[in-house]
C-alpha cells in the first residue's frame, strides 16, 4: 500500500505522523507545508538545529521562527532594519546607534542636547544641532563673535570673560584705576600712555629737558 509513494493515503499518514510529532513539542512549527514525505528513518548530517525535524535524508523541517538548510539561522519579522542581526526569531540585535525592536528607531549615545535632533547619516546615529550649538550632542554654544583673551562660550552669543576682560567678545581691558591723559587700558591693569605722559596710569608728565 505504501508503496505507491505519492498517493493520498501516504501523504495523509505522513502529514499526521508529522503532526503527531510536533503535537509532542513545546514550539511546535505551523504552516505544514502541503506535498512532502516524511521518512521516519531519515538521517541528516549536520543535523537540523532549533527543533527542526529531519523529514528526508539532509532535509530538515524548520521551526517557526528558523529557516536554512539545517534551520541555522533565526528569521525575524519585520526584518531587522539598518544592518541590525536577527539573533532569535524576532530578536534583533541593533548596531550602536540604532534601536527598536527592528533597530528601526536611531539613538544618539548620550542623546542630543539644546534641541538637536537624532538622526541617521549614512547609517550612523548623529546629532543635527540648531545653528547656535555645536558638538555631537550639540552641547557646546556657539559665540559667532569669538571669545577672546580666554574668554569662554557659555550659551549662543555669550561669552565669559576672565578677571580683567569684559564686552561681548571679552575684547576690552579692565583698568580700575582709569587710564589718565589720553591713555588707553590695553590690558589688564595696563595702560598705553600718550606722549609725553608715562606711569602706570599716565600720571607722570616727562620732562624732556
Ligand atoms: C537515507 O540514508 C540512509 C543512510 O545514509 C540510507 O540507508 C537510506 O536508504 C536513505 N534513504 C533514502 C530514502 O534515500
Amino acid at each position: 500500500m505504501i508503496s505507491t509513494g505519492l498517493s493520498s493515503t501516504v501523504l495523509l499518514a505522513s502529514l499526521l505522523t508529522l503532526t503527531g510529532l510536533c503535537s509532542a513539542r513545546s514550539d511546535p512549527p505551523r504552516g505544514v507545508a502541503v506535498g512532502f514525505v516524511f521518512d521516519p528513518k531519515a538521517t541528516c548530517d549536520p543535523p537540523c538545529q532549533h527543533a527542526g525535524v529531519c523529514i528526508r535524508n539532509n532535509t530538515c523541517y524548520c521551526s517557526r521562527g528558523y529557516e536554512g538548510e539545517t534551520c541555522q539561522y533565526a528569521n525575524c519579522y519585520p526584518k531587522c532594519k539598518n544592518g541590525g542581526e536577527c539573533l532569535r526569531p524576532g530578536k534583533c540585535r541593533c548596531p550602536p546607534g540604532f534601536g527598536g525592536r527592528y533597530c528601526h528607531k536611531v539613538t544618539c549615545d548620550g542623546g542630543c542636547w539644546n534641541g538637536g535632533e537624532c538622526i541617521a547619516v549614512n547609517g550612523v546615529a548623529k546629532c543635527i544641532c540648531p545653528s547656535s550649538w555645536a558638538g555631537s550632542k550639540c552641547q557646546e554654544a556657539i559665540c559667532p563673535q569669538g571669545c577672546r583673551n580666554g574668554g569662554i562660550c557659555v550659551a549662543p552669543g555669550i561669552c565669559s570673560c576672565p578677571d580683567g576682560w569684559l564686552g561681548g567678545a571679552c575684547h576690552t581691558a579692565v583698568c580700575t584705576q582709569p587710564c589718565r591723559n589720553g591713555g588707553k587700558c590695553i590690558s589688564p591693569e595696563k595702560c598705553r600712555c600718550r606722549p609725553p605722559y608715562s606711569g602706570a596710569r599716565c600720571e607722570e608728565r616727562k620732562n624732556s629737558h
